[in-house]
């Protein structure tokens, strides 16, 4: 038995994954336990640190006596469960949603991860032929702060859940439409700078298809400049309050381009605010005789 933090223990469940015999705790995700065996499964609406959607079944595994595949995202584990995360079916169905979603969205910003998983299952987007119907449209520029390239969206909530009840709280946007036309919305579509959103920046954080992106990416992409070869890392803390998240200041030439916090902070789990986010103009903005 494996003990609960502050609670009841945990129970220990035995199944197979891969023909292979594993024990884990009880409330274990599939996924987890495929980690913990070194399995790549592929993921793109999950993220540890918000609450599964189970959207985009990029995930999806093959259990003895479902009639369905399962998302190993968000499906606990069960006693003598047997799982196959790479039959045939497995395989087709992870292939045909990356070659759904590269067909009609613009995934040239997507991990080297997921580029590699569009690999593994052999993708072919282009079989859906040149008229293929796509999100293609132009970016929405409304604010100083970040843009909404929504051609490049999948429309894995992650975002939603970022403003909402995962960690802002703000509930600034949600998913409007159905089928092909649903899409990320503030309230009536109105520009962000009329809606609620408080420019946190927290749906940038966890946006994985750079939908979302700082405009100061956004300008150095359009003007060819944005180079992460030239980009180092430093992390440092927030000076605006005593919470102290940790920042991590994305620097090209000396001029901080964008700003991240660590995912596996205990505190903040990646989140911040507006201040942390984007208050460091303060810094790039000094005169040489300021910063002697
Ligand atoms: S910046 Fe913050 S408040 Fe605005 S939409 Fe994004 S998560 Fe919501
Ligand atoms: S904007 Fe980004 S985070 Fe939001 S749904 Fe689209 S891809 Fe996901
Ligand atoms: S990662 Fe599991 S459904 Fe999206």
């Amino acid at each position: 038995m494996s003990d609960r933090p502050g609670g009841a223990p945990r129970r220990d469940v035995e199944l197979t994954i891969d023909g292979a015999a594993v024990r884990v705790s009880e409330g274990t995700t599939i996924l987890q336990a495929c980690r913990g065996l070194k399995i790549d499964t592929p993921t793109l609406c999950y993220l540890e640190t918000l609450t599964p959607v189970n959207v985009c079944r990029v995930c999806v595994v093959e259990v003895e006596g479902s009639r369905v595949l399962v998302p190993a995202c968000s499906r606990p584990v069960e006693p003598k469960m047997v799982v196959r995360t790479d039959s045939e079916r497995v395989r087709l169905s992870r292939k045909l949603v990356l070659e759904l979603l590269a067909s009609s969205v613009d995934l040239s910003l997507v991990s080297d991860e997921v580029k590699g998983h569009m690999k593994r299952y052999a993708a072919r987007p282009e079989r859906f032929g040149p008229k293929a119907a796509t999100v293609a449209q132009p970016p929405k520029i409304d604010n100083d702060l970040y843009i909404r390239d929504y051609s490049k969206c999948i429309l894995c909530y992650k975002c939603v859940e970022a403003c909402g009840k995962d960690a802002q709280n703000t509930f600034a946007i949600a998913v409007a439409g159905r089928g092909f036309d649903a899409r990320i919305s503030t309230e009536s579509g109105r520009p962000l700078t009329d809606s609620a959103c408080v420019y946190c920046g927290n749906c940038i954080g966890v946006c994985p298809t750079g939908a979302l992106m700082f405009k100061s990416e956004y300008d150095m992409r359009r003007a060819g400049t944005w180079d992460e070869s030239k980009q180092t890392q430093t992390d440092t803390i927030c000076p605006y309050c005593g919470v102290g998240c940790t920042l991590q200041l994305r620097v090209q030439e000396n001029r901080i381009v964008k700003v991240t916090s660590p995912l596996d902070h205990d505190v903040t789990n990646g989140h911040l605010c507006i201040k942390g986010r984007f208050g460091w103009q303060f810094v790039q903005n000094r005169t040489p005789q300021e910063v002697k």
